[in-house]
């Protein structure tokens, strides 16, 4: 005897068809991420004070979202900020999860799924986005970004928050041309790393200014060797005419301020007549001001940089594009800079490190 099904109709046998493959999705069991750790704040105030790595159970994954399995992620000045509630853009509370950057490796991918991604593949949030201190993150695959995986997992992890800001101030404010040079201060930081071999690769000369601390001999070496024209202590410059340690160096037309206070002072006495000064943190926490002579007599302009209010506009795509050209520069071994990798397992001391509790650090990436 025939199979039941044989003996319907044929467009009734189509449905039933049909119906079966719904069937089959919706009592499939649905996709969920692992169980997850993650670094919790459901108020904001000092970092160490407020943060707790939570247990979060596992997540159901979209049609279209991805889920990644975290790698490393940085422990960045304005994390801090965002933790302690000073910086503009912050996740809602209660429950926000920190973290801004990071990498991560595809775990799995909803059913329905176009981009073309592959388990395994590294991948960064790009724009960055809220929360990714936490082994596993569930998002819309809109949110990801493949990146290469023949770079040390670190620089993936950070190749978007500072080295992108190095690449947008050398190129938004004054035009320079092979030969110009530009004055920083705070270039130990990774931005100033950055925009010491940057500006090389255009063959800009950086004249690099440093705070006194112990190990800032060791610091400057360091910064000489990253390609730094010139590396000077803030004591070094307690003089009038600081100009007269340039040497065949050109005067600077344009200024990156980090520190403010005492700091953005030394830098501006480096400026040419019609210079531009761009400060894009506040390290010192202390302000920047100007002597009057300065504007008359040399009619200095004051700019500020913020990566997000650039991201913010119509730039994303820019955005990825900019991260690959990075992370090829990494790849061929013209852009480096100093980092600290600890596991996730030390989370505690490595904010306390990121908070200058233990002296001057470099930066600190966790590994997860
Ligand atoms: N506006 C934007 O869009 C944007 C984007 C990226 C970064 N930023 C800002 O850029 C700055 C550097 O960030 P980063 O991640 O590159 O830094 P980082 O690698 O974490 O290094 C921190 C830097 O700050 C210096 N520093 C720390 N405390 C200081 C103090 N009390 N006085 C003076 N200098 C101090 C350190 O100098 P030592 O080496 O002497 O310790 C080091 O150069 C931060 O202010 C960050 O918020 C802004």
């Amino acid at each position: 005897m025939a199979p039941p099904s044989r003996l319907l109709p044929p467009m009734l046998q189509i449905l039933r068809r049909r119906c079966a493959s719904r069937c089959h999705f919706s009592t499939a069991p649905s996709l969920v991420s692992p169980p997850s750790k993650a670094v919790l704040y459901d108020e904001h105030g000092a970092p160490d004070q407020v943060l707790r790595v939570v247990d979060v159970p596992p997540v159901h994954l979209g049609d279209r979202d991805v889920c990644v399995r975290m790698l490393a992620a940085p422990i960045n000045p304005s994390d801090i900020n965002r933790i302690e509630g000073v910086y503009p853009v912050r996740p809602p509370l209660p429950g926000a999860v920190a973290g801004y950057e990071g990498v991560g490796q595809v775990h799995a991918l909803g059913p329905a799924v176009t981009a073309p991604l592959s388990p395994g593949d590294w991948v960064i949030p790009s724009p960055p986005s809220f929360g990714t201190w936490q082994t596993y993150i569930v998002k819309h695959e809109s949110v990801w970004h493949k990146v290469r995986s023949d770079v040390p997992m670190e620089y993936a992890a950070t190749v978007t928050v500072n080295p992108l800001t190095a690449l947008r101030m050398l190129q938004d404010f004054v035009k320079l041309n092979p030969g110009d040079a530009i004055v920083q201060n705070g270039a130990t930081s990774i931005v100033g790393q950055c925009v010491i071999q940057l500006a090389k690769v255009h063959g800009i000369h950086t004249i690099n200014i440093i705070r006194d601390r112990p190990g800032s001999e060791e610091a400057k070496d360091k910064l000489k060797l990253l390609g730094a024209d010139e590396v000077f202590m803030e004591s070094q410059l307690d003089m009038k005419n600081v100009k007269s340690l340039l040497g065949a160096l050109p005067e600077p037309a344009l200024g990156f301020n980090c520190v403010g206070g005492n700091a953005a002072s030394l830098l501006l006495k480096f400026l040419r007549q019609g210079g531009t000064m761009v400060t894009y943190g506040g390290m010192s926490k202390r302000p920047v001001t100007i002597p009057t002579s300065y504007f008359i007599f040399k009619d200095i302009s004051l700019r500020g940089f913020w990566l997000q209010r650039w991201m913010n506009s119509d730039k994303a795509e820019d955005c990825r594009t900019m991260i690959d050209y990075l992370l090829g520069l990494v790849h061929e071994g013209k852009l480096k800079y100093e980092m600290e990798a600890i596991p996730f397992g030390e989370f505690s001391l490595a904010l306390e490190k990121a908070l200058g509790k233990h002296g001057s650090q470099p930066k600190q990436v966790m590994r997860f």
